[in-house]
């Protein structure tokens, strides 16, 4: 018998109980291989346009593009939770916000993750009350880095510290099921996990919190062409790749022994 199938309620069960290594995939055979190692939550995070699709940041990415690749992922039928993030654009008000969710839940997603606090309740409410279930993300925003000229940490000032406190407060009360904490200054986000019941899951946020996030390819150095500050990679593979076309494009060339 398979294992049991994770859903967005047992995420929020492991509060307290059971730290959350949650990772992310865009296509087929990656979420078929965290799935098998064990990974409980997997989200087709729109990094897509970075680590996948060659586009410079996050707001590039659209609907149809997040479609595709949570399609790609689903056909896994992982055990795990397949999330996936609505892109930039794509929840502009709470309508909009639902229609989009539908759509990725439609392409096989099962939870549904937006940047954000206060300022898209109507949008995280509107989706909740669907009974879709809601993945938050607060701190660093990948998706305003634009406007933000950067990506800076948050939660240095007494302002910001009030700001995520307050912003996570509501996505707890609004029903999101876990929260992502980007570049959350350690000390703030070890606060946060404290007073939300619901489990925060940390990139670059200190190890307090409920669970860790990274994104696949910086995990294993498929994308060593950029790595953040906070990833210490478990594996080098685009290194050994390299060396492995290498070997093989001599073979070819006859500067070695034959390819076969
Ligand atoms: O898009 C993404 O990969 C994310 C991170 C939190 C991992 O949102």
């Amino acid at each position: 018998m398979g294992e049991p199938k994770i859903t967005a309620q047992h995420i929020r069960e492991s509060k307290g109980h059971r730290r959350i290594p949650a990772l992310t995939a865009y296509d087929h055979p990656t979420t078929r291989l965290l799935d098998e190692a064990g990974i409980p939550l997997i989200l087709v995070g729109d990094s897509l346009g970075m680590v996948v699709l060659g586009y410079p940041d996050t707001t590039h990415v659209r609907l149809e593009e997040m479609e595709h690749h949570v399609r790609a992922a689903a056909r896994a039928k992982p055990c795990a939770l397949l999330a996936a993030d609505l892109p930039a654009a794509s929840y502009e008000d709470p309508e909009a916000a639902l229609s989009s969710a539908r759509r990725l839940i439609a392409a096989g997603a099962e939870a549904v993750k937006a940047e954000g606090g206060r300022r898209i309740e109507g949008q995280v409410r509107a989706i909740t009350g669907a009974g879709i279930p809601f993945l938050g993300h607060l701190g660093m925003l990948p998706q305003h880095v634009l406007e933000e000229g950067g990506y800076h940490i948050k939660g240095r000032t007494g302002a910001e510290r009030d700001a995520l406190l307050a912003d996570a407060a509501l996505l707890e009360a609004a029903g999101a099921f876990a929260v992502v904490l980007e570049l959350v200054q350690p000390a703030v986000a070890a606060e946060i996990t404290q007073r939300v019941s619901i489990p925060t899951i940390g990139i670059g946020s200190g190890p307090d919190c409920d669970g860790q996030i990274l994104v696949f390819n910086d995990l294993v150095g498929t994308y060593p062409w950029f790595t953040p500050r906070f990833v210490r990679p478990k594996l080098h593979a685009f290194t050994s790749m390299r060396e492995a076309i290498r070997a093989w494009a001599d073979e070819v060339s006859g500067v070695t022994s034959q390819a076969t």
